[in-house]
């Protein structure tokens, strides 16, 4: 996706460091062949199964990134209001949207009715009778799907692990069979799929053929008791690389998944956010000052102009973003640095021990920064959340312009 040429870190044909020269940094860069050979790929290992895959919006959100989802034919997976209207806005259409999450709100409930979305994923008995009596004053029938929390471990991050008793999220197998017989017998709801998600950034299909095979026998189970359902939907969860990780490999995901859906009539749903995104993205910086440590044990900090409020991750996860000199051309010997931002907290950092030559004014960039990047970022210490831009072949374009202080002070202004 960035690759030297002429010891410049390019992205496609465009060369970061001119971009840095046009928008000023911190700025997000996505690359749109990688966001095209990603989908392109996914399909490809799935061939072999109707599936239908639904974009997680919650991954990157930009209107430029799910209109480009959307050419491909996703449908999306939202989790709020807010993200229905960003696929509304991006002219996308309702219709392939899912809704997940554990709290929606009689608000975004209606929205979500009125706008006649593909299913909603149902997390708890209340959330059902609430669809259901808000599918009944709009006169409408609401397509569910019960998410089970099927308890396996996705041997991810505990964080971003979702798929075990102790998470909040979706219902026991044994609450799921009453719910689809409740739903079946309501004249305001349709059962039409099942579906779970077990994690995030999981490097392994067993987990997942795990959980789809605790799906299957309830599919089996409610289709004996006459309840036949149309889409089974995995959720997201294929593991990327980071660092030195195995990234899922979906082909194998793919093959196993044909395997154990073939001689069935259900459609494979897919809700990919991290994997379609992640290492299609940069965050690109510049160092503000260097500190060289005054002995040999004592850090080295590189203090970029990037920060915890734009790229949350390193802060939040301990994750591990790759850091890439934009330019490499120099003699200059390298040594350990600490990359951290401005802001006045010990756990402001983006990376830690790298080895690397910074010199005051350089660019670098923050690799696999396409996913829960921007879509994490704040306002922490009053700071403007960066651009974002996307690059295309030898052309870049912004796609969301620099948040600016007055965009900051309009909220507040308006209360004086
Ligand atoms: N579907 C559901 C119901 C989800 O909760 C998620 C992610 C996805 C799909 C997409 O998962 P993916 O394919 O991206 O792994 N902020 C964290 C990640 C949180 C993931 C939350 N749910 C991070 O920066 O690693």
């Amino acid at each position: 996706m960035v690759s030297y040429k002429d010891n410049q870190l390019h992205m496609e044909e465009v060369a970061l460091a001119t971009i840095a020269e046009a928008v000023g940094t911190p700025s997000y860069v996505y690359s749109k062949r990688y966001l095209d050979e990603a989908v392109t790929a996914l399909k490809a290992a799935f061939a072999g199964t109707p599936t239908k895959i639904h974009y997680s919006v919650k991954a990157n959100s930009n209107l430029s990134i799910l209109r480009i989802m959307a050419t491909h034919g996703c449908g999306f997976d939202i989790v709020s209001g807010g993200e229905l209207s960003r696929v509304v806005a991006a002219g996308c259409d309702p219709a392939d949207v899912i809704f997940s999450g554990v709290g929606k709100t009689t608000e975004e409930i209606d929205y979500a009715i009125k706008l006649n979305i593909h299913c909603f994923n149902v997390e708890s008995e209340q959330e059902l009778s609430r669809i259901s009596e808000r599918a009944e004053n709009l006169h409408k029938i609401a397509a569910v799907s019960m998410r089970v929390n099927p308890n396996v471990d996705a041997q991810t991050h505990p964080y971003i692990s979702t798929g075990l008793r102790e998470n909040k999220f979706g219902v026991s197998v044994d609450v799921a069979r009453q719910l689809y017989q409740q739903a079946s017998e309501d004249p305001n709801l349709n059962p039409t799929g099942v579906d779970c998600h077990i994690g995030s950034q999981i490097s392994r299909t067993e987990p997942l053929l795990e959980a789809l095979t605790n799906l299957l026998s309830l599919v089996d189970e409610l289709d004996r008791s006459g309840i036949k359902l149309e889409h089974i939907d995995l959720g997201g969860g294929m593991g990327i690389r980071y660092n030195d990780e195995d990234p899922l490999d979906i082909e194998s995901y793919g093959g196993a998944v044909a395997q154990l859906l073939s001689g069935r009539r259900q459609t494979i749903f897919l809700e990919p956010g991290r994997s379609l995104t992640a290492n299609g993205g940069v965050l690109l910086t510049r160092a503000e000052y260097t500190k060289p440590g005054a002995s040999d044990d004592i850090p080295n900090f590189a203090v970029v102009d990037a920060a915890m409020n734009d790229l949350i991750r390193p802060a939040l996860y301990q994750a591990w973003h790759d850091v890439l000199p934009v330019k490499t051309q120099r003699d200059a010997a390298m040594t350990t640095w600490q990359i951290v931002g401005p802001i006045c907290e010990s756990g402001d950092f983006l990376a830690k021990d790298r080895q690397l030559s910074i010199e005051q004014g350089d660019l670098l960039a923050v690799i696999s920064a396409g996913a829960y990047g921007m879509v994490q970022a704040s306002n922490y210490n009053s700071r403007g959340r960066p651009c974002e831009i996307l690059v295309d072949g030898d052309t870049f374009s912004v796609i969301r312009r620099r948040e600016t202080i007055s965009d900051q002070l309009r909220l507040e202004r308006e209360q004086l």
